[in-house]
């Protein structure tokens, strides 16, 4: 437990943080790759380019500054993190070497107004914050491995079959090399897969929904192909995936982990998707066929057109055996083709009036999940409409953001 002085300094420095917390990220980041380069095995570069990792440690780190004297009110935020650590098989260990660079950024960033008395504080402050994080990790390695008969790291996988699903989505399906079974996992919960790339000087570690039901037999994972645009370059993971790992290649991946799931309930359930972010709902939909047949399902998806969307004969099929599955599709930028077939519901972005034209009613279990915009839409609508917070579920594709 922290003394009052300390968690009087904590709270004291909480507005120099929202001016300079991400400048202390950034510079954090820095000076734990130059300290610990190994490190750069486990973070994701690209994130670190595009800056997105350092605000969304901004963000954790802020919000635990304000609730120090009260961390379990940001326990849910913790746990997803956590999750995230668990894929990754973040250990005790790296907890006191994150800590040191903290430190130092603080420091540099702050300058003379990093008096001994704050650096102090802070130091007490991590250790105290990094304890509840190692703790629920703890348990939920443990968890994992009761689960997994003892999986709690890597275990190598056999790509057994890769198939295209649209121009710019491939799945893989990967079975155990060593051939035993695989956990029963939540439908919507993700994978971490490690990326040995021979020419690259680090391995990659990415997360990808698990874009089936669970089978006990294998998964898949779909990837969508981030082709390098405005100066951007290709996407180094999910271009190598696309173009040099081939069916029989082995592709070591961590056991099932994430809380966005499908709750245990019988309310109609909207599941709203925007391009790749349709894996998670796949996994969902297949599951809800086969253990909730009697359930409304709204199956909501947004591409830019035909020729990239995905899944699209799976879900046609779904909705044609099954009556309580209504599906719908929205192109931003319908081909000629798509124009001429007709063979969507909307031209254009989602928005509430056309939810409201489609959806018998606000009181509906909402999912979605898709690129950063869509995900800011499709809140502010449901917000808009009045949906009750605990019906609104969402998942960021990497690090997570304010969508208020
Ligand atoms: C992801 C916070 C300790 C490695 C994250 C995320 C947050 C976070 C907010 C983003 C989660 C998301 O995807 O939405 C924290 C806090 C820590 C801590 C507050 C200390 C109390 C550590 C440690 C390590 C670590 C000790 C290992 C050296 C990672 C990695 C990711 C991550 C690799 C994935 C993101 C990426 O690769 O870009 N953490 N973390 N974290 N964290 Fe931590």
């Amino acid at each position: 437990m922290l003394d009052k002085t300390t968690i009087d300094t904590i709270k004291a420095t909480v507005p120099v943080l929202e001016v300079h917390g991400q400048e202390i990220t950034k510079r954090f980041y820095q000076l734990l790759f130059e300290n610990y380069p190994e490190l750069k095995n486990i973070f994701n570069q690209t994130n670190q380019k595009m800056g997105k990792q350092s605000q969304a440690l901004a963000n954790a780190v802020y919000a635990a500054a304000v609730n120090i004297d009260k961390l379990e009110e940001i326990l849910p935020t913790v746990k997803q993190i956590a999750h995230k650590h668990v894929s990754l098989n973040i250990q005790p260990e790296h907890y006191p070497i994150v800590g040191e660079n903290l430190l130092l950024a603080i420091k540099e960033v702050l300058g003379d107004a990093a008096t001994p008395e704050i650096l102090e504080a802070w130091e007490k402050a991590y250790g105290v914050i990094a304890d509840v994080f190692i703790e629920i990790e703890a348990d939920m390695y443990k968890e994992t491995e009761i689960q997994t008969g003892g999986w709690s790291d890597f275990r190598d996988f056999k790509v057994i079959k890769k198939e295209q699903e649209s121009d710019v989505i491939t799945s893989f399906y990967l079975k155990p090399v060593d051939g035993g079974n695989l956990p029963i996992y939540n439908p919507g919960q993700y994978i971490t897969v490690k990326i040995e790339n021979p020419d690259a000087p680090y391995h990659y570690l990415r997360q990808y929904s698990l874009s089936c039901k669970p089978n006990g037999s294998y998964f898949r994972i779909s990837v969508k192909r981030e082709d390098g645009i405005n100066g951007n370059p290709d996407g180094d993971v999910s271009t190598f995936l696309h173009t040099r790992i081939q069916e029989g290649d082995i592709l070591p991946v961590s056991a099932p982990a994430g809380e966005f799931i499908l709750k245990a309930e019988e309310k109609p359930l909207v599941l709203i998707s925007g391009g790749v972010g349709i894996t998670p709902f796949i996994s969902m939909l297949e599951t809800v066929v086969a253990e909730q047949p009697e359930r409304s399902v709204y199956f909501i998806h947004a591409a830019q057109n035909g020729a990239v969307h995905s899944f699209k004969e799976t879900i046609q099929s779904l909705s044609e055996e099954n009556a309580k599955i209504n599906s719908y599709v929205i192109y931003s930028n319908p081909t000629a083709e798509d124009l001429k077939t007709k063979n969507y519901h909307k031209v254009g972005l989602i928005d509430l009036d056309w939810l409201q034209s489609v959806l018998p009613s606000n009181e509906a279990a909402f999912y979605f999940c898709g690129p950063d915009g869509f995900m800011k839409t499709v809140y502010q609508e449901l917000k808009r409409w009045n949906v009750m917070p605990q019906d609104i579920n969402f998942e960021f594709f990497g690090p997570s953001k304010s969508l208020d």
